[in-house]
């Protein structure tokens, strides 16, 4: 369904020299999978995002959503950024329902669906509030939130947990799982989680340093519904030292890397 075939982005740096962020890779994705992309800082997994999401063109190669080109930003993806991107003068529930408003598309009952969505990740009461007075993790949340609700079909998430603390994170996990599972949606998750990958994804890209490419892919053989408890099984561990071991070498025992 989403496909990358030959693509390439290098990028000018502000001294004029070219910076290859992804060497040419071809890769696909079946429609309502979880991918989860891993790899080193800066071997072009937030680049890949943004050529998917239509942010950016790629300097070579082709990506398609369905079999139609994606030139521009579509009405059918969402992304959360690395960073939470709140506009700092609306409130959270108009940030959340933003994206409808511009697409022609809100409701009465969008309102309804945004503070739902909103109770559902811990953010019930905080409706009317200007995003500097949430934290960084409760304004991620709310960004997540505000992609959900286009109810998109391909759903782009860049580090989207990594501004939340351990608990947080793991409830946002078991809570993006459950969504996912119940509305056909396709994810592409970047993480530097090895385990937050091997909980989440059906498969793992797993990224070699810059220029980026593809170093494996790798099946999760572990069966749905996910659980923290399944990070006991061997298979679990067997998975999570393949891909440390793809990304450290050497056996995977280096550190640096959760
Ligand atoms: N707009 C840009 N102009 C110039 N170089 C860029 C630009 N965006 C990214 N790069 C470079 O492209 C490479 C890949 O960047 P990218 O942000 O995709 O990495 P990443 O895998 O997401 O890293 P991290 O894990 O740290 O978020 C980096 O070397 C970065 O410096
Ligand atoms: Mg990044």
């Amino acid at each position: 369904m989403i496909v990358l075939d030959g693509v390439a982005k290098t990028f000018r740096a502000n001294d004029g020299s070219a910076v290859p962020a992804l060497a040419k890779l071809s890769l696909s994705f079946r429609p309502g999978e979880f991918v989860a992309l891993v790899g080193p800082s800066g071997c072009g997994k937030s680049t890949m995002l943004r050529l998917v999401a239509g942010l950016i063109p790629p300097t070579a190669g082709d990506i398609s959503i369905e079999g139609s080109r994606v030139t521009e930003a579509r009405s059918d993806t969402a992304m959360v950024f690395q960073a939470p991107t709140l506009l700092p003068w609306a409130d959270v529930l108009t940030n959340v329902v933003f994206p409808l408003r511009i697409m022609g598309r809100y409701t009465p009952e969008s309102e309804d669906k945004a503070r739902e969505l909103l109770a559902l990740v811990g953010l019930a009461g905080f409706e009317k509030k200007s995003p500097r007075e949430l934290s960084g993790g409760m304004q991620q949340r709310a960004a997540i939130c505000r992609a959900l609700l286009i109810e998109p079909r391909v759903l782009l998430m860049d580090e989207p947990f990594g501004a939340l603390d351990a608990l947080t994170r793991e409830e946002m996990s078991l809570e993006l799982l459950r969504i996912w599972s119940a509305r056909p949606m396709t994810v592409l998750f970047v993480t530097h989680s090895i385990s937050e990958a091997v909980l989440l994804a059906d498969r793992v890209v797993v990224m070699s340093p810059r220029p980026g490419r593809i170093a494996e892919i790798i099946d999760v053989p572990l069966p749905r519904p996910r659980s923290f408890e399944q990070e006991g099984l061997h298979e679990f561990q067997d998975c999570a030292q393949r891909i440390r071991s793809l990304i450290f070498g050497n056996g995977g025992r280096r550190s640096g890397i959760a």
